[in-house]
């Protein structure tokens, strides 16, 4: 995207939430988007997946992306298992049982394949909606905060499991979050983001998975981005 402008009109007034933005978004490769509640992370996210116009730039797709979308809460269908949710959305045609079986093992959700949401708990309901979008073969996948509301444990087990699909299926990803530390654990590029801009964007390649955020190079970095959101915001 290139010098992308987006605000929304509140009460008679113009909110600039987007504030000329000018990002490359690498294939295959998991991109965060970091920063506190309220600077425009969730409206980017949905810029990027066509869900949101804006007012001025250019926005350059591949064509025929393939997206799935992992939001903050699960989404699901209550009235409907965890399988039936699972291959929600796609064409009948299109439902290979085994694969289906094999992303339900992934996400660990053997065995709940006929509990209904309401029986599993949030981590499983956020697993649950995890092995949706990926049921659908996306190449590109914008997660906006999924762990979130997840407890410790949880998240860094979904964490974890948001790697290893990585390793096997090298999707492209854009994960948002307003955790300084996941976005060092997941993140191949991290983008700063405050106040409708890209402050400072953080090449992480060089760093293998899984990472040790308590290693002396990564705290380096925490640093940094501690740093840079810190000032901005007291301005
Ligand atoms: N649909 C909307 N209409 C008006 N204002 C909005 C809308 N969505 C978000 N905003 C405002 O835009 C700003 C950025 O919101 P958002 O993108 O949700 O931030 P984040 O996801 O980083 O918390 C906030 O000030 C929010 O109140
Ligand atoms: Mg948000």
């Amino acid at each position: 995207m290139e010098n992308l402008c987006k605000s929304y009109r509140v009460a008679e007034k113009q909110l600039k939430v987007l504030d000329g933005l000018t990002v490359e978004f690498p294939e295959q490769s998991i991109t965060v988007i970091l920063g506190r509640s309220g600077c425009g992370k969730t409206t980017l996210l949905r810029v990027l997946g066509g869900f949101e116009e804006y007012d001025s730039g250019t926005l350059l797709r591949p064509p025929l992306h393939k997206m799935g979308m992992v939001f903050q809460e699960p989404r699901l269908m209550p009235w409907l298992t965890v399988w039936k949710n699972v291959i929600f959305g796609l064409p009948k045609a299109q439902v290979d049982p085994d694969r289906i079986r094999e992303l339900i093992n992934t996400v660990g959700l053997v065995g709940f394949e006929n509990a209904y949401p309401a029986q599993l708990s949030g981590g499983m309901q956020q697993r649950a909606a995890l092995a949706r979008a990926l049921a659908y073969d996306p190449e590109l996948i914008l997660m906006d905060e999924p762990f979130a509301a997840l407890d410790h444990f949880i998240r860094e087990a979904m964490q974890d499991e948001l790697l290893r699909i990585f390793s096997v299926h090298k999707k492209s990803i854009i994960f948002v979050t307003h955790s300084i530390d996941e976005a060092l654990l997941l993140g191949q590029k991290i983008l700063v983001l405050d106040q409708g801009r890209v402050e400072q964007e953080f090449s992480l390649e060089s760093f293998d998975y899984p990472r040790d955020i308590l290693s002396p190079e990564l705290i380096d970095v925490k640093k940094n981005i501690i740093k840079i959101i810190t000032q901005r915001s007291i301005t």
